[in-house]
């Protein structure tokens, strides 16, 4: 295992900060016991998509950075689907991982990746028992955090993508290229934040690419996912859960993914789309 300076090094990210205040938030969750027990045990009555999202959202710090009205409805399509294996690029506080390991009682796998997945103790002790949970810090794209979730995903495929991590265009569209071979025939890609922001693009010209990074915090940001969604829903079956279509930021895109659409079709279209 490298040590933080030497993952520094590797990913040009440091985890030493971010890992001191994880520390802090996991000794203040342990250490208020009798939440912790009846956390445990509001993890057995968990039974729907509505159930699992609150319960995440009330036990893990910060909670999701989603909207109840798309993120439910996302997680009862997920749970129809009978899942066993998933993986959320971008997590956050985690809350988002927690809901997904709930989502149905079929999941045996959850692997979350983030520059540095936060709250992962607390994610193990209220995640289903008996399922694993993997956390990869650093830069999805990294050589190293592709190694690490196809070794942690041991030749198998993920019936669930959710994809929320890097906004730019070759962000988000080249985590859907580097990882959908990890996805089964059939499985689900999803993007987070296919609705526009009210974001000013760069240099304001209207071809210009969106801002990579949300420049005031909590104003939703969704960066050029929207046109990331455009370039590829056309080719697959799909679907959306928006809450208000006159909203900024959010909307959770949802492709049912065929290999077959994308070696052929995809590859011009891409060319045409980048800018
Ligand atoms: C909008 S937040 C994700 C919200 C989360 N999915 C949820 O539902 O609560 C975006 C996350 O992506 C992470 N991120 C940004 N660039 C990334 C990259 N290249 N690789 C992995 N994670 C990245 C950020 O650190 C941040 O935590």
């Amino acid at each position: 295992m490298p040590s933080a300076r030497q993952r520094t090094y590797q990913t040009g990210v440091s985890y030493v900060r971010p890992r001191a205040a994880d520390v802090r938030r996991a000794l203040s969750f342990f250490s208020r016991r009798s939440e912790v027990q009846r956390a445990r045990e509001e993890r057995r009555e968990l039974r729907d998509a509505a159930t699992a999202y609150a319960f995440a959202e009330r036990h893990v710090p910060g909670g999701c950075h989603q909207l109840p009205a798309e993120i439910v409805p996302f997680l009862e399509r997920v749970r129809g689907l009978h899942p066993h294996r998933i993986c959320e690029i971008g997590c956050a506080n985690g809350a988002t991982t927690l809901a997904l390991s709930h989502s149905a009682p079929t999941v045996e796998l959850v692997i979350g990746i983030d520059l540095f997945v936060k709250n992962r103790a607390i994610l193990r002790a209220l995640g289903r028992p008996q399922q694993r949970m993997a956390f990869v810090d650093g830069p999805s794209l990294s050589p190293q955090a592709l190694t690490r979730v196809r070794q942690n995903l041991g030749g198998a495929k993920f019936d669930v993508l959710l994809i929320d991590g890097d906004h730019s265009f070759d962000g988000a569209l080249g985590d859907f290229l580097a990882y959908r071979d990890m996805v089964r025939d059939g499985g689900l890609i999803a993007f987070h934040d296919i609705v526009p922001d009210a974001y000013p693009q760069e240099g304001g010209a209207a071809d210009a690419p969106r801002l990579t990074m949300p420049p005031c915090p909590g104003v939703p940001w969704a960066g050029d996912v929207p046109r990331v969604w455009d370039t590829l829903s056309p080719f697959f079956e799909h679907e959306t859960y928006i809450a208000d279509r006159g909203q900024q930021g959010f909307g959770i895109g949802v492709l049912e993914y065929r290999r077959d659409r994308v070696d052929h079709v995809l590859r011009d279209a891409l060319a045409v789309a980048r800018p």
